[in-house]
């Protein structure tokens, strides 16, 4: 499976101005590795992070770190060092931002022929069963053959914020889907199925990408290569079972973590305490 990690987090500066969005902590693990230990929980067990420039942090933070000395043995460190155990992870460098779509193509011969799951390494899911679990139950289900993506639907002032999604519903909660957008002007599509950034792909995706110009912001979009793969296969879109925190903005990065922290035995309850004393 491949975790895209290459974005800038533009919408975050300047806490990413020398720091990968990726690392920025949830509670006390940064976001990649919520991501990690969601795609080991749906069983993968060889994970391509396409990293960049100024992402070296993200490599790090998997590898065992002698400087801590005895501090590698408190339990957060032992927990991170069982969960690399679980995987073999492979860091691949996309040499320039060209968008998400190129990102994915950079691990083409890593990929090689099977269908493959990508995670964003800014989004986390709580799902049960774990999401791409999920998407590849659908993937099989739906002959094997087909590529599926997840989707939610967005309020209509958010259309603009993603790739949406348009077709007609083949059994609860399926769509296949006839017409993909990225990021639609107001008024441009009606639909408001938003794509939330988990796809179970066909390798077919990368000579799609491969044939794809650049579209928004200059960028290899994936949403366009989806579009271009419909030409030859199927894609479906599916609604999932869970919740999906994205960090990117400071809005949504802080809610994130007010959530975690309430849901945390050890911080719930002086959260709770302090945030009645303070909205008082
Ligand atoms: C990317 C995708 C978009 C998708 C979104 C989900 O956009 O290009 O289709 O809806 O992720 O977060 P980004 O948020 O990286 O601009």
């Amino acid at each position: 499976m491949v975790i895209p990690a290459a974005g800038q987090g533009t919408r975050f500066l300047p806490a990413t101005k020398s720091m990968p969005k990726e690392m920025l902590p949830v509670l006390d693990r940064p976001v990649i590795q919520y991501v990690v230990e969601e795609a080991i929980a749906s069983g993968a067990d060889d994970i391509t992070i396409i990293t960049g420039r100024g992402k070296r942090a993200v490599e790090d933070h998997f590898d065992h770190n002698p400087d801590l000395g005895p501090a590698n043995d408190l339990p957060a460190l032992k927990d991170l060092e069982r969960l690399v155990e679980g995987a073999t992870l492979h860091f691949v460098r996309q040499r320039a931002p060209r968008g998400l779509a190129d990102a994915i193509g950079c691990a083409a011969r890593h990929v090689g022929n099977e269908p493959f799951g990508v995670l964003l390494g800014d989004t986390i899911n709580l799902c049960d069963p774990p999401l791409l679990r999920q998407l590849r139950e659908h993937q099989e289900r739906l002959g094997g053959d087909a590529s599926v993506i997840a989707v939610e639907t967005v309020p209509p002032e958010k259309v603009s914020d993603y790739g949406i999604v348009t077709g007609p519903e083949v059994s609860p909660g399926v769509v296949a889907v006839e017409d993909l957008v990225e990021k639609p002007s107001p008024g441009e599509v009606e639909s408001r199925l938003g794509i939330t950034g988990a796809y179970y792909l066909t390798p077919g995706i990368f000579s799609a990408i491969r044939d794809t110009a650049p579209g928004r912001n200059g960028e290899v979009q994936l949403t366009d290569a989806l579009h271009r793969l419909m030409g030859t296969e199927r894609i479906y879109a599916v609604t999932f079972r869970g919740t999906r925190y994205d960090i990117g903005d400071r809005f949504l990065w802080l809610r994130t973590n007010i959530e975690f922290a309430l849901k945390s035995p050890d911080l719930g309850p002086r959260l709770r305490l302090w945030l009645r004393e303070v909205m008082r």
